[in-house]
């Protein structure tokens, strides 16, 4: 796991762009997996930006969101369509057809889980996935307690991942209670994880994931399991890493470092 910690919020989502960045200058119909919240706002006004700027191109590019909420159809102001389409997906030139997010009303969950499962798999699987993390240490919506190696499917909510979440509705009892979201499994099969965390509120998490042990009762903590996962943290959200120094030591040493 290779542990970035700027400053700012803002210098933390440009160095998140950037990877995203370099995958589609490479490849550039490259599958890329969208997180939503709050935390990916300033990576996604950054490729917006490189759109706009620097010619960043998405015509074939391939999304898939994390998560949705079950029961708010997709233009509900909360919904994670909305949310996508109104922050990102408008602001591109992505082609809505390459654009898969959960449904959050189908009639048959888990055939549709299913289908997703194999949409990403027919489109060559995912190259960069990004993610935030939820304040119980959730990916997606893997709550306390998911397998590590689980699918996307159904889950019930936490309930601090509810209260959480309140503050974008109305009243607590407008917040779902359950979603669709893609399992542990499916996010560490994408070729590289790019998470990123902001804020104190995020720093017990972060210090979890990062130098904890791997336990499902912190599903981020999976990300130790994979070979290329790189997070990006604000100091608050550094604030409890007892690695810390070591951490900005690699990153100092690392354009020294002999090329493998
Ligand atoms: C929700 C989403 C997660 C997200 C988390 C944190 O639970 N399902 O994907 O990481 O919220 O959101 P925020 O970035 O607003 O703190």
């Amino acid at each position: 796991m290779e542990v970035v910690v700027l400053p700012t919020y803002a210098e933390m989502s440009k160095a998140a762009a950037a990877i995203v960045a370099n995958v589609l200058n490479e490849k550039p119909n490259a599958v890329l997996g969208m997180a939503t919240g709050s935390t990916p706002l300033g990576l996604y006004q950054e490729l917006v930006r490189m759109h706009r700027e620097e010619g960043l191109d998405f015509a074939q590019v391939t999304t898939f969101n994390l998560d949705e909420y079950v029961g708010l159809r997709p233009n509900h102001p909360q919904s994670y369509h909305y949310f996508m389409h109104e922050n990102f997906f408008k602001l591109v030139n992505i082609a809505p057809t390459n654009i898969y997010i959960p449904s959050g009303t189908t009639s048959n969950y888990r055939s549709f889980c299913d289908w997703y499962e194999r949409r990403i798999t027919e489109c060559g699987g995912i190259d960069v996935q990004i993610l935030g993390i939820g304040s119980d240490g959730h990916i997606a919506f893997n709550e306390p307690g998911s397998s590590l190696s689980s699918r996307t499917r159904l889950k019930t909510l936490a309930k601090p991942t509810i209260d959480d979440n309140a503050r974008f509705f109305e009243q607590r009892e407008d917040v779902p209670i359950y979603a669709i979201t893609m399992g542990v499994g499916t996010i560490l099969e994408a070729r590289t994880l790019v998470l990123l965390a902001n804020g104190k509120n995020k720093a017990t998490a972060c210090a979890a994931m990062v130098e904890g042990p791997v336990t499902s009762m912190i599903t981020a903590s999976a990300l130790q399991l994979h070979p290329d996962a790189r997070v990006f943290l604000d100091d608050s959200a550094a604030g409890e890493l007892k690695m810390r120094d070591y951490y900005d030591w690699v990153r100092r040493k690392k354009p020294d470092a002999p090329q493998t």
